[in-house]
């Protein structure tokens, strides 16, 4: 597209998300860690549910720290992601991957005991 048709094109501001602070960008799991030209997470989450349903897969091959993941999980599609930096991969299984809640102080200690001992 030639550069005098791009200047007929209207920007859509609804796509701008410099409003967002550090503190709305940072719930869930997103805040865990920087990554080089991160998503805004409601980027992620506005495409996710403009293209597709609930029960959808999403699929991110360039996932980076995982910022569509974690969207698509949280809004109820099937999420995965790759990427050809392990460390990215360690960064969004980190931020992916659900954290099991015990349900008593003596289960804890069992567990403990059964990892310790
Ligand atoms: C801009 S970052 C993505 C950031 C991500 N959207 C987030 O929110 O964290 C682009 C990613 O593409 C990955 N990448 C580049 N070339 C790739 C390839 N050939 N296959 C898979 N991943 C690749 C890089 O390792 C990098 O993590």
């Amino acid at each position: 597209m030639a550069k005098q048709q791009l200047s007929t094109i209207s920007i859509d501001y609804s796509w701008s998300f410099s409003d967002k602070t550090i503190k709305d960008t940072s719930y869930i799991t997103h805040g865990y860690y920087t990554y080089p030209a991160k998503f805004i997470p409601q980027l992620a989450e506005r495409l996710i549910k403009e293209n597709s349903r609930e029960g959808d897969v999403v699929i991110d091959p360039f996932m980076g720290s995982g910022t569509t993941v974690v969207e698509a999980i949280v809004n109820n599609r099937l999420g995965i992601g790759t990427d050809i930096n392990e460390i990215a991969n360690l960064l969004a299984k980190v931020k992916t991957t659900p954290i099991y809640y015990w349900d008593s102080e003596k289960e804890v200690q069992n567990t403990i005991y059964k990892i310790t001992c």
